[in-house]
């Protein structure tokens, strides 16, 4: 698991031949026989730090579903079949346009799996691998999305905690941003040695700095530090604190200043870079408190001289940014 860490960076493909695909063929057979009564699998759509993620046809409803099982390897660990099953609790706790809703949780003797609504299209991580720089009118939705998410997440009691390209999933179909993967969220306070952060966390290339000294009472700022880098990679096509290992990538979270993002995207709008930079203010008190501000800012601006604010105080109709 450890020597995964740093292969998991953005642009590392997900399968690495032949031990990911061996599995994965491996865990669908398992899943196949396993439900058979009530999902018909269809391909594997992905897989993360837990679960292995299919296409599936919900055999009674008629209709799909994206099957997220606990990996084959993490299934004789109590610790991660407890975090699966919390975060199937949280996420049904969760009904927001931004984020991913639950249909179903289940044990059986040989998996753990839940079903969620099948998101048509790719996750950001794939989107970056494929384009490198996303333009910044399209930076900016999928940020006020996203922090319309979280937002509403925090005010749930609820912190992400696990910000990356590959838990935001961009559906083709409605042009919506969802966030998904509440698997290290969290509601009550947590207090991880460095060895179960590193497990937690794939990468720490979206962590905030008191995420990364180990801080038991992060609040949804630190999950807006996260949504920054995301808007960083996005604009610049680099992130911006890089190296060789956790811990270099972490003490550069927490101590170095932020490589200014403008020469990078010397043709986003000003308001977008500080916006994002904003998000990766190492004190607290200088991010945006709530992702409801950070919508607000990025929404108000969204047009030139604001012609699109103007608009929306003589029609008091809320425009839709999707
Ligand atoms: N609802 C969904 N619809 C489509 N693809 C999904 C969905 N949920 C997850 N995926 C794909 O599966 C991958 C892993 O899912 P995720 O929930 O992040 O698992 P993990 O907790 O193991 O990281 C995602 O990066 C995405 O590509
Ligand atoms: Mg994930």
């Amino acid at each position: 698991m450890e020597a995964l860490i740093l292969e998991s960076t953005v642009r590392a493909p997900r399968l690495t031949p032949p031990f990911e695909r061996a599995t994965f063929d491996m865990e669908r057979e398992l899943v196949a026989r396993e439900l058979t009564r009530q999902f018909q699998v269809v391909r594997p759509l992905g897989r993360g730090g837990m679960g292995a993620v299919y296409l599936a046809r919900d055999v009674a409803l008629h209709r799909y579903a994206a099957l997220k099982v606990l990996r084959h390897d993490l299934r004789g660990r109590e610790d991660a079949r407890e975090r699966f099953r919390a975060e199937a609790r949280l996420s049904a706790q969760l009904e927001h346009p931004g984020i991913v809703p639950l249909y179903a949780f289940g044990e059986t003797a040989r998996l753990m799996y839940m079903a969620m609504r099948y998101v048509p299209g790719e996750s950001l991580g794939e989107r970056l691998r494929r384009e490198e720089r996303i333009s910044a009118q399209e930076t900016r939705r999928v940020l006020v999305h996203l922090a319309r998410a979280l937002d509403y997440a925090h005010g749930q009691g609820v912190v992400h905690r696990d910000l990356k390209p590959e838990n935001v999933l961009l559906d083709r179909e409605t042009g919506r941003v969802l966030l998904a993967d509440f698997s290290v969220a969290r509601r009550r306070s947590w207090d991880p040695s460095p060895a179960e952060l590193r497990r937690a966390f794939g990468t720490p290339h979206f962590m905030s700095p008191e995420q990364a000294v180990g801080d038991a009472n992060l609040d949804g700022r630190s999950d807006l530090y996260g949504l920054g880098v995301l808007g960083y990679l996005m604009l610049a096509g680099q992130l911006p604190f890089n190296g060789a290992s956790f811990e270099e990538i972490s003490a550069k979270h927490i101590f170095s200043p932020l490589p200014p993002l403008a020469p990078l995207a010397p043709h986003a709008p000003r308001d977008l870079v500080r916006a994002i930079e904003r998000c990766m203010a190492k004190e607290l008190e200088r991010r945006w408190q709530h992702g409801r501000q950070l919508a607000a800012a990025l929404d108000r601006t969204a047009d030139w001289f604001g012609v699109r604010g103007m608009f929306r105080r003589f029609t008091s109709r809320r425009v839709p940014l999707a």
